[in-house]
Order: structure tokens, then sequence, then C-alpha cells
């Protein structure tokens, strides 16, 4: 469906109507295996639900098309789809660029499980062209690892010029595309390899499943993805499956509510005695605001914020913090606080990438936004 807007391909691509009934949803596939006519003699290709699940190819056939990829995989986690990327693409003995401010679990996955199969790292600041351009091993470095906007300092990389360093070194450029969302960012069209997801965050939207993503361009690149995720077997099931594809659907207009209700934080935030530093692309102060102006539609619904009081003082605001639900994970409709230091970045310390003792993220929801500038007000009276 190549001519049709974004919205569109959320709701149709992979999702005609059902050719059996009509059914106007793509059905929930329960089955693990498929009737064979004949030895050999498979109805649609599918033989075994590790390889292909009908409901798992819609969703891979939208986020395809969402991504403006040529392939779209999806599975069991974010995690798994990077895992499936790294061990499909690098040998022990390889190397990779990663960022200085990443996903604590993504830097986890580098540190203290790859690299004990052979893979080494270096992190490098991603908004720092030139750090990266140090970083970069030609011959030896396989991939560049991008994460625009970061998780949780809210920095942003250039995605053009990483893929012009990555490919001047032969290696991939990788992009976890998890905050902006494929609504807000599109790292194919801007020269990346590879977009990931955890699609547990935005989009499937309803902090209901957990999965992931990878969509490339490259066909040959795709067929060895394939290969890998049927091999390695971290595959989503069809209900997971069918939960990310109806989050897509409304992904585009749950974006713009988020960005909104961000915006309007944002603000409180920044005319606030007790926050030192509010952390979003959107403010024409951040660093990466005219990277971010040029490559993302709109800056999302992360912001990332510091307490004049410091540690306590922020484990404090989390505490206090009502209709803001203090818990790991973003991306949902509701909205979320928490301390990365303590929480989703605790695997992070003492690493390149430990965060801030006085830093809270908030993942801002699509709830009425009195009601969430209220919450913010009073758990912030205190600190
Ligand atoms: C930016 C980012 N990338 C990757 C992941 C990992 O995804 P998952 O938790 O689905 O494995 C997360 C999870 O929080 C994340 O925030």
């Amino acid at each position: 469906m190549p001519d049709h807007g974004f919205e569109t391909l959320a709701i149709h691509a992979g999702q005609d109507p059902d050719t059996a009934t009509g059914a106007v949803v793509v059905p929930i596939h329960a089955t693990s295996t498929y009737q064979q006519d004949g030895v050999g003699g498979l109805r649609g290709g599918y033989e075994y639900s590790r390889s292909a699940n009908p409901t798992r190819s819609a969703l891979e056939e939208c986020l395809a098309a969402l991504e403006a990829g040529s392939r779209g995989l999806a599975f069991a986690s974010g995690l798994a789809a990077e895992d499936c990327l790294l061990r499909a693409v690098c040998r022990p003995g390889d190397h990779v660029v990663i960022p200085d401010d990443a996903y604590g679990g993504t830097f986890r996955l580098f540190a203290r499980v790859l690299e004990r199969w052979g893979l080494s790292w270096t992190a490098a600041s991603l908004d720092d062209v030139d750090a990266v351009r140090a970083a970069v091993r030609p011959g030896e470095t396989k991939i560049v690892w991008c994460e625009t906007p970061t998780n949780p300092l809210l920095g942003v990389a250039d995605i053009a010029a990483l893929s012009g360093i990555a490919r001047d070194a032969g290696a991939l450029l990788a992009v976890d595309n998890t905050f902006a969302s494929a609504y807000l960012q599109q790292p194919l069209a801007l020269g990346a390899d590879v977009v990931m997801h955890s699609t547990t965050k935005y989009m499937g939207g309803h902090s209901d499943v957990v999965g992931g993503a990878l969509v490339v361009a490259d066909v040959e690149l795709g067929e060895r993805l394939t290969y890998h995720q049927n091999a390695m077997g971290a595959v989503p099931g069809p209900f997971d499956s069918w939960l990310v594809m109806r989050g897509l659907k409304t992904l585009a207009v749950r974006m713009e509510r988020h960005c909104d209700n961000a915006e309007r934080v944002v603000e409180l935030l920044r005319a606030h005695d007790a926050v030192t530093h509010v952390l979003y692309p959107g403010l024409a102060e951040h660093p990466g605001h005219e990277v971010a102006e040029k490559q993302m539609r709109r800056f999302g619904g992360m912001v990332s914020f510091r307490v004049r009081g410091g540690e306590e003082a922020a484990v404090a605001v989390c505490n206090r913090a009502r209709l803001f639900i203090l818990a790991e994970s973003l991306g949902g409709v509701e909205s979320l606080i928490e301390h990365p230091g303590r929480m989703t970045h605790a695997s992070a310390a003492g690493s390149p990438l430990e965060v801030p003792g006085d830093l809270v993220r908030l993942s801002v929801g699509i709830e009425t936004i009195d009601d969430l500038l209220a919450d913010l007000t009073q758990a912030l009276a205190e600190a």
C-alpha cells in the first residue's frame, strides 16, 4: 500500500478482512502447527508457528509498512529483537559502538551477556559526531547502536550523520526508535539500516503486552534476520502479536495527545522552583533541539527532570505521585513516574551509562491534562 498515509497503513497494512469468514479484524491464530496437503504441501507457506504464524505475519507486514522497510520481524521482547540482530550480524571478536546514555537493559545485554560471547564495545556520546567517528574501528566495528531520543536523558543523535559514519566504516546503523515510535520518527528514511522497537511501549501503547520488533530496508539482511528469528526462537505468540497490532491502529492519535500533554507538563516543570533542569527535545535550549526538529514530527511523551533537593528529594517526588503511577516501562496511555537510578537503570550503576541520582523520568500519558498537572504540583510541593 505504498501511496497511503501513516494512519491508513496502521489500520490496514497486513490486515485485509479474513478470506475465510470476512472478519474485519485479523483472527488470533492460536495454533502451533498446520495441516499439510501431502508431504511438503503447505497452505500459504505455514508449517510451524515458531517459523511463522498468520497473526504474527499480519503484525510484521504492518510494522514494515509503518517504518517503510522491506521486512518487519516481531519478537517476544525488545531485548530479544536486539539479541537476534546482534548475533545475526556480529561474530565473536567484532566490535560495536553503543550510546553513553541508553536503556539500562540494552547496556546489560552488551556488557554482561554479549561481551562474554566475545563482542567488545565502546560507549560514545552520540550527540557528538566526532566522538562517534573516533569510537568506530573500520573493519572491526559491525554495528553503531543508536538510541534517539535516549532513555532516560532524552539526548538526541543525528541519524543521517551517524548513518554516514557507519557506512564509511563498513558498519550498520541500528536505531532504537522506542521513545519516538514509528509515527514521530522514521530512521530508515534518514539512512539507518535497521530500526528496533520495544513494542511494549508506544507501539503497543496500553501496557498490556511485552514485545519487540526489527524493521530493515535491505532484502538480504531481512532474510538473514528471518533465518535467525526462527533459529533462535524468541517469537511472540499470536495473542501478543494481536495486542501490538491493535495498539498500532491508534498510534498516530495517541502520539499526538502524548505530545500535547508532555508540552504542558514541560511548561509546569520549567516554572517550578523544585526543578533545576527539564530534559525535553522540544525545548529550544535542548542541545539536540535543531536535530530533533529536523528528524522528528514532534518531540514525544517522555520528559525527564532533575530535582533541586538531590536524590532523596527525587525519590520522594516519585513516592508522592498518585495519578502518575510509580512503575517501570513507558509509552502506555496511563502516565508513569520513576526514579531511573534505582529502577530502570540500576544495572548501569558504576558504568559510563550511570544516570544522575536527582533524575526523575515521566512517561506522560493521555489523561486529562489538568489532572496530570495537579498531581505533579502536589508531588513537587515539598521537594
Ligand atoms: C529504549 C528501550 N529500548 C529497549 C527496551 C527493551 O525492551 P523490552 O523491555 O521490550 O525487552 C526498553 C525497555 O524499557 C527501552 O526503553
